[in-house]
């Protein structure tokens, strides 16, 4: 069964009507729900990955619910790639309200056995990807009335992380862009926002990044509100921050990660130092 789509139990149906949305990696995981929210909130949605298996979930459903969503085949490493999609999608709808940079890669492996290859793997899907997107979309928003483009990153941008050092390298460049380009477009009327999630099930991430249930422990253990979170939460920050209620935001990155990135306490659950309560406010309080 469907869960129903992210946002449309608090945002107006018709939210994004009018508008034209392209979602990078929009087929699974996170970038599936932001797509399935957007269009059942009324924008015409395309989605660009790699793998056309990919696209046939949201393309069935929208064609179940009369959404207008669609898809292309695209390595957004391919910066002359990008360029032509980009180029036939916009001489198609005109124009591109809302970008939304979701396309990843990512595994976890030692940075001493990285191969330079798999460096460039996953840098050229997360900051080159990034910025190939938003140049060509970027301009046409320039070109036309402004937009928005949301950027998918980590919290691991600014901690970094053991063992995913390409990742946590290429989300920091993806920050730095996200600030960079938010005020040299501000003036073009582009908002350009982050938003930072802690783990979530995603085929992707589990299979990449904690392959076994031993592995998703020690990362739940880490969480202070003691679970994974899920890619409809995560998505709905993300249609909120596209919506108008968030207008006056740009240069941002909203951190949805069940405090996870928080500073962890100085004792171990269950061994508080040992003090009495206060009872300034009364007894027994
Ligand atoms: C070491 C690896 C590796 C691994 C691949 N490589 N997997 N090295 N450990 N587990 C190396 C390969 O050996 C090769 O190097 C190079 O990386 C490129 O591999 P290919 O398979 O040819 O690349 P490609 O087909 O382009 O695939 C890209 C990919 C893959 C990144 C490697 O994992 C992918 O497509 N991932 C997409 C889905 C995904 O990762 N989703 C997770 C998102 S979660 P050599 O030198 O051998 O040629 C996320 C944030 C999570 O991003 C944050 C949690 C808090
Ligand atoms: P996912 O389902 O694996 O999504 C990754 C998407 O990127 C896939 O749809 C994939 O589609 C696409 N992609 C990969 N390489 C591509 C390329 N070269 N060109 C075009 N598209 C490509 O993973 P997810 O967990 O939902 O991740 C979504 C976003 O959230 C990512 O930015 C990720 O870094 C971020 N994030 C995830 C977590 C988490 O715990 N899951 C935590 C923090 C941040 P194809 O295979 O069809 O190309």
């Amino acid at each position: 069964m469907q869960t129903p789509p992210p946002g449309t139990d608090f945002l107006p149906p018709e939210t994004f009507a009018g508008q034209v949305a392209v979602v990078t990696g929009g087929g699974t995981g996170l970038g599936l729900e932001i797509s399935r929210g957007l269009a059942a909130l009324g924008a015409d949605v395309t989605i660009l990955s790699r793998d056309p298996s990919h696209h046939t979930a949201l393309l069935d459903e929208g064609r179940e619910r009369g959404w207008a969503v669609h898809a292309r085949s695209l390595d957004v490493r391919e910066s002359k790639d990008v360029a032509r999609v980009a180029r036939e999608l916009l001489a198609d709808k005109e124009r591109v309200d809302i970008l939304v940079n979701n396309a990843a890669g990512n595994f976890v492996c030692p940075s001493e056995r990285l191969s330079f290859n798999a460096w460039r793997a996953v840098l050229g899907i997360v900051l080159d990807g990034t910025f190939y997107c938003s140049r060509e979309f970027g301009r046409s928003m320039i070109d036309g009335d402004g937009g928005q483009i949301l950027n998918i990153v980590a919290t691991y941008a600014w901690t970094g992380m053991p063992g995913v050092v390409h990742s946590a390298s290429a989300k920091a460049g993806v920050l730095a862009m996200t600030k960079t380009l938010a005020a040299e477009w501000a003036r073009h009327g582009i908002r350009v926002n982050a938003i930072a999630p802690g783990p979530f099930h995603s085929d992707g991430a589990a299979g990449n990044l904690w392959p076994d249930e031993e592995w998703a422990e020690t990362l739940r253990a880490g969480i202070p509100l003691g679970r994974f979170g899920t890619a409809q939460e995560i998505a709905a920050q993300c249609l909120w921050q596209l919506s108008p209620h968030s207008s006056w935001m740009t240069g941002e990155c909203l951190v949805v990660d069940g405090g996870g990135s928080l500073p962890k306490p100085w004792w171990s659950p269950g061994k508080r130092p040992k003090r009495p309560r206060s009872t300034e406010e009364g007894e027994g309080a």
